[in-house]
């Protein structure tokens, strides 16, 4: 296989848990006689810096023309000012646009050696294994009326909560069918109590779960859902839900897996690569860390592991992502740890320590 990978750095910790990740690519192309180019570019606030604008052209051109792109963290303290003509997250937003990536796979498998690690009690987090599918391109993150406005001499701001029902059936699709290959349960969540789009959310869902007659399908409330992620968080399997709502819980259910540093995404939709499979964008959940940024002690795993998902969903290659899994697993499961990991007491590993241990797995 040769593929071609965009990879997208972009800021804080971003470069860093990207270049561990470009290392553990080498070590699989070797293993199993792939080649594999890489092409970097700029996105976020680096690239506003450089250019002006958080998508430049050219980085827009290359990701439509790869097979598949890896992307580290946008945004940073420095280019927050609320004023600013433009964000680095707008980057990630016109990309995910361009890309046409309506679905958000974010899987939250707690390592067993972690359960100590997660706030929550160990008991609870026994045989966690759920799959969040977020809509990524709708919803209230690009419905518009968005601005400020001035009304009765007053300033106001709006933003718009607006889903087409094809928007809300293609990503059921993609919901129900990965249920249809685990166990077989989807729980949609809305806010039908009180949104007029979670009621259309609600309804196109129970349109779509009547052609998987063998996938049990339950809806709950956020408000609910982002309890029962902490109380009953082995009961989910596939959860459906839409942009902003998928953001929030999907860091809430990080907590589960001991550190948001842990945990992979895949953005899948339409388009296929030149191998017949989606052209996707994989990256971390967690953002830029500008705290921890620049001093070599990011947990590089999430990053990884959306390695991993990048040679499963966009190359087809389900041993070597496969490979790439049990080298993370086994670097856990022989104890080595990065900061946001490390119980009191043990002396963390470096993002290029674990990286190095995690490599060696794949020899
Ligand atoms: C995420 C991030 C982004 C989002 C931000 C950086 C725009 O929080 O990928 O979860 O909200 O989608
Ligand atoms: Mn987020």
């Amino acid at each position: 296989m040769e593929a071609r990978i965009v990879v997208l750095p972009g800021d804080g910790i971003g470069p860093e848990v990207v270049a561990a990740a470009l290392a553990v690519l080498p070590a699989v192309a070797a293993r199993y006689g792939h080649t594999f180019e890489t092409e970097e570019h700029l996105i976020g606030g680096g690239a506003i810096d450089a250019c002006g604008t958080a998508l430049p052209d050219e980085t827009r051109r290359a990701c439509l023309q790869a097979d598949a792109v890896l992307l580290g963290a946008v945004g940073g303290p420095q280019w927050d000012d609320p004023a600013a003509p433009v964000r680095p997250e707008q980057g990630l937003l016109a990309i995910r646009q361009a890309m046409g990536l309506f679905a958000n796979l974010r899987p939250v498998r707690p390592h067993p050696d972690l359960l100590a690690a997660s706030p929550l009690r160990p008991e609870r987090l026994q045989g966690v294994d759920l799959l969040v599918v977020r809509e990524l391109t709708g919803g209230i993150y690009f419905g518009t009326p968005r601005e400020r406005r001035t009304v009765n001499g007053e300033i106001q701001a709006v933003d718009t909560l607006v889903y087409s029902q094809s928007e809300i059936r293609r990503v059921s699709h993609v919901a129900f069918q990965a249920a249809r290959q685990r166990r077989g349960k989807v729980t949609s969540v809305d806010k039908a109590n009180v949104l007029e789009s979670s009621r259309l959310w609600r309804q196109t869902v129970n349109e779509v779960a009547a052609e998987y007659p063998g996938v049990v399908l339950e809806h709950v409330l956020v408000d609910a859902a982002a309890m029962h992620l902490l109380t009953r968080p082995a009961s989910f399997d596939v959860i459906v839900t839409e942009n902003m709502f998928g953001d929030i819980l999907t860091d809430e259910a990080s907590v589960l897996a001991g550190s948001m540093g842990n945990l992979p995404s895949a953005s899948l939709g339409e388009t296929r690569n030149r191998h017949g499979f989606p052209r996707g964008l994989y990256e971390p959940i967690h953002g830029s860390a500008p705290d921890i940024a620049g001093r070599g002690i990011a947990n590089p795993i999430g990053t990884i592991l959306s390695l991993a998902l990048l040679l499963r969903h966009s190359l087809g290659l389900e041993g070597e992502a496969r490979a790439v899994e049990a080298a993370v697993a086994q670097t856990l499961a022989a104890g080595y740890r990065t900061a946001d990991l490390a119980a009191n007491g043990q002396k963390p590993l470096n993002t290029q320590e674990i990286e190095a241990v995690i490599v060696s797995h794949l020899g």
